[in-house]
């Protein structure tokens, strides 16, 4: 495989790489950061022009993690659209039209938060213009591959959290409880992490798939992040979490789901991954929290 991770600055994208890099891939990612290369490709996704260099390295899987995934940037700025659903789909149908497997991330926020284990093939909800932009980029990156004879291509991934170990607010609270501080986390706000690990991996194992369509990859089950916060004090042998809400803390949280967590029936079967267990996570972020320290 010769795997191209669009937007590998990015969170996921980043992890893609390198996992891909560790697991003996031939791969490359790009950039839209012209001056901060490293190694990459210049592309932006606005900027055509930029395309061609990507296009000429051949690549036969093609990871596309570029987006406007901040949700309140997405409900303010037409311009995310474009990001999000025209110019993403239109760059992916290239790489698709040149013979690679193509991949697009997606959310589980396109179920708006309201179905539990929504699965590969039930109807989505979004309720945010950000989800709404994924759930419009999902249907026609998928038509415009099967319009063209290439549906077993196409692959869209829905993903829920994924964990790398910067996101706030894990590894402050971790220092938090190691130092025998208190923290302070919500019992009404819920998710479902996968460790950016098990999200690169699943990709990757994706790309390598006969099979195009829907795939989910998920925490194994909903949970809130107090729920969370107590996993991670009792993996350090730690105590100290204190529940609140974010409620009663005035936080105005622009989703707040009651679900996030994704069935997997479709994913499990056709490729064999399963649900991610929150205490794998954990492990995996204490692994490199350790690595880093
Ligand atoms: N992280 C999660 O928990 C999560 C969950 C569900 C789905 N997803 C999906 O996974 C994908 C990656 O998410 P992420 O959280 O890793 O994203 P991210 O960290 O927010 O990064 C988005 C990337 O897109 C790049 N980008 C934005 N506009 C661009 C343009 N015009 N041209 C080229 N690049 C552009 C940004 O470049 P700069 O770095 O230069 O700004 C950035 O590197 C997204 O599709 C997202 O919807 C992520």
């Amino acid at each position: 495989m010769r795997i191209l991770v669009l937007g590998a600055d990015s969170s996921v994208g980043s992890c893609v790489l390198s996992e891909a890099r560790q697991l003996g891939f031939e791969c490359l990612g790009t950039s839209r950061r012209t001056d901060a290369c490293g190694g990459k490709i210049n592309l932006d996704l606005l900027q055509p022009q930029t395309w061609e260099e990507s296009f000429a390295w051949k690549p036969s899987v093609v990871i596309g993690c570029l987006a406007i995934s901040n949700l309140k940037e997405c409900e303010g700025n037409p311009q995310s659209r474009v990001v999000n659903v025209t110019a993403i789909c239109e760059l992916l149908d290239r790489f698709g039209r040149n013979g690679a497997r193509t991949i697009f991330l997606s959310t589980n926020s396109v179920f708006g938060g309201d179905r539990d284990h929504g699965g590969e093939d039930e109807p989505v909800a979004p309720k945010l213009a950000y989800s709404r932009q994924k759930a419009e980029a999902e249907r026609n990156f998928l038509a415009a591959a099967a319009q063209r004879g290439g549906a077993r291509n196409a692959s869209v991934v829905r993903l829920t959290r994924v964990l790398t170990p910067s996101v706030a607010p894990f590894p402050m609270w971790t220092k938090d409880l190691l130092s025998g501080k208190k923290i302070e986390a919500f019992t009404d706000f819920v998710f479902s992490p996968i460790s950016c690990r098990y999200a690169a991996r699943g990709l990757l194992r994706i790309g390598e798939a006969a099979e195009g369509g829907v795939f989910h990859l998920s925490g194994e089950d909903d949970l809130s992040y107090f729920d969370f916060a107590e996993l991670l004090a009792r993996y350090f042998k730690r105590g100290g979490v204190r529940p609140a809400t974010a409620v009663a803390r005035g936080v105005d949280l622009l989703f707040k789901p009651s679900h996030s967590a994704l069935g997997m029936a479709r994913t499990s079967r056709l490729l064999g991954i399963q649900p991610q267990q929150p205490s794998s996570v954990i492990a995996e972020l204490a692994e490199e929290w350790a690595k880093a320290a």
